[in-house]
């Protein structure tokens, strides 16, 4: 029931902000209204979480007492290799049943790669500047035939994309994707807060809100009833991805079968680490549990530390693609606590005391972002897969550089031009190793070596920059 400005103002002055006021008088009727809206939507549990977390002398871990997880090679035993071909037989049976999902996690701003739009927006086809919308449909539905079997599709926005990434995905017509199976949800928005505890006004009419972090994931399906709807359609396993990766193998079933085989709760993908100091999540156990300890937190030891083979201490990165065994994640959505938080350091745009707008030149505020990956402490069985970086790891972060568009779009000619080698197909190559032509394939023509090698004509050559789709 809407409360009433007095209701308000006494539950402001109680939980100290009342300065969320402070303009109320110049607003107007429209600004007033939405600015009530917001400060009802606040839980003002957050304002003693936040202090509470603010004041700790913040070590993410004890080095003593975090060791590396043990994690099923890249490189295998024979007995290992028996084991993965049982598991990609138990993951396509259970596609084929229609018991796995898909969630692609697309509701951060992208402030790294300085896009304005939705991420998944962004061109990164080497020839045809096919979006990273695009590749990740085309790979689901071309899976979705092979299986026979469509595979629901959960996509979460915030309140920053979400109508952007409707009508770019209506307007390509879901790229042929049954609309049926897609559903769109939105993750919650937290308050920021300055380093005194006050929540941040953006303007004089209303609060700094920003996206709850992808953790804000189990929040938002269990808000949405999107957990009884799960339940509905007979799923019960959710292969969670991220929307910057171009390469990443949605729903590969030698991962999820590999995670029901080992009976799990949570599974991760890792792959090794480019360099010690790579901004990727390192994945260890302290106290018996599972859990990710972040680039921003491990220490500079552990992160260059090494193993009497001379390979890092803390090899392996996370590249953030789970299997999920979704009565495992809804538990936790329904549990008291939830996700812990965590707080970013960040410059939050604000007003002065004048209501005068500021842009801050160093962070003034902080905020609150819950990470999917501190579910791993709840689980009982949980399952570390290396994978091959080139087949499976290209996301697109930054502007230049390593993680960049520029990246990608070789990572993705090269990732083509293994599978002509593959069949004996020969690819002209510079002195990095890196493809000379750009070449790309739609995963509608082609989603491996195999079924390329099915539709090429004998005598194929690679002398310019090639698109097949
Ligand atoms: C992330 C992981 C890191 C992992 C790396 C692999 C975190 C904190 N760290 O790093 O452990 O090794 O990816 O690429 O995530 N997102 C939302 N809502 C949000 C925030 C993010 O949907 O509120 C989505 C983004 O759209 C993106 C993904 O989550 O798809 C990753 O977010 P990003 O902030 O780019 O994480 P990284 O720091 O790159």
């Amino acid at each position: 029931m809407p409360q009433s400005v007095k209701e308000i103002k006494t539950k402001l002055e109680k939980y100290e902000q009342e300065h969320l006021f402070a303009f109320w008088e110049q607003l107007e009727h429209a600004e007033k209204k939405s600015l009530i809206e917001q400060i009802e939507m606040i839980d003002f549990a957050l304002i003693e979480q936040f202090k509470n977390l603010v004041t700790k002398e913040h070590l993410a871990y004890d080095p003593e007492e975090l060791a590396p997880a043990p994690f099923f090679p890249l490189d295998r035993t024979p007995e290992q290799q028996d084991k993965a071909k049982k598991a990609r037989d138990k993951g396509c049976a259970l596609l084929k049943e229609g018991k796995i999902g898909a969630i692609m996690v697309a509701g951060g701003q992208g402030s790294r790669l300085g896009f304005d739009a939705p991420k998944g927006a962004f061109p990164v086809g080497p020839v045809s500047e096919r979006t990273l919308f695009q590749y990740h449909f085309e790979n689901i539905v071309a899976l979705e035939k092979k299986m026979r079997q469509p595979i629901p599709l959960y996509i979460m926005t915030s309140k920053m994309n979400h109508q952007d990434t409707r009508k770019f995905l209506q307007k390509h017509d879901y790229f042929s994707k049954d609309k049926q199976t897609i559903h769109f949800f939105q993750q919650g928005m937290l308050p920021a807060f300055d380093e005194n505890g006050k929540i941040i006004l953006a303007d004089k009419g209303s609060i700094a809100l920003s996206p709850d972090g992808h953790g804000g994931l189990l929040n938002a399906l269990k808000h949405n009833q999107l957990f009884e709807q799960m339940e509905k359609q007979g799923l019960e396993y959710l292969y969670y991805f991220q929307v910057d990766n171009v390469l990443v193998n949605i729903c590969d079933p030698e991962f999820v079968g590999m995670h029901i085989l080992d009976n799990c709760d949570m599974s991760a993908k890792t792959c090794a680490k480019r360099e010690p100091f790579e901004k990727l999540g390192n994945i260890g156990i302290m106290d018996g549990k599972y859990v990710t300890i972040e680039y921003t937190e491990l220490t500079d030891k552990d992160k260059t530390d090494q193993k009497k083979d001379g390979r890092l201490k803390y090899e392996q990165g996370s590249i953030a693609i789970h299997t999920f065994d979704i009565e495992f994640i809804r538990s936790i959505a329904e549990s008291k606590d939830g996700l812990p938080l965590h707080l970013a350091h960040k410059k939050i745009p604000c007003v002065d005391e004048e209501g005068k707008p500021i842009t801050p030149k160093s962070p003034n505020g902080y905020k609150l972002e819950q990470f999917i990956f501190d579910a791993f402490p709840f689980a009982d069985t949980v399952l570390v897969m290396e994978t091959d970086r080139e087949k499976e790891f290209s996301p697109i972060k930054n502007a230049q550089g390593n993680d960049s568009p520029k990246k990608a779009r070789q990572d993705l000619s090269n990732y083509f031009a293994a599978w002509f080698e593959e069949l004996g197909i020969h690819v002209p190559r510079d002195d990095s190793g890196n493809s000379k032509f750009s070449i790309e394939i739609s995963p509608l023509y082609a989603q491996d070596a195999a079924e390329l090698g099915e539709k090429l004509p004998s005598g194929f050559e690679i002398n310019d920059n090639l698109l097949l789709e």
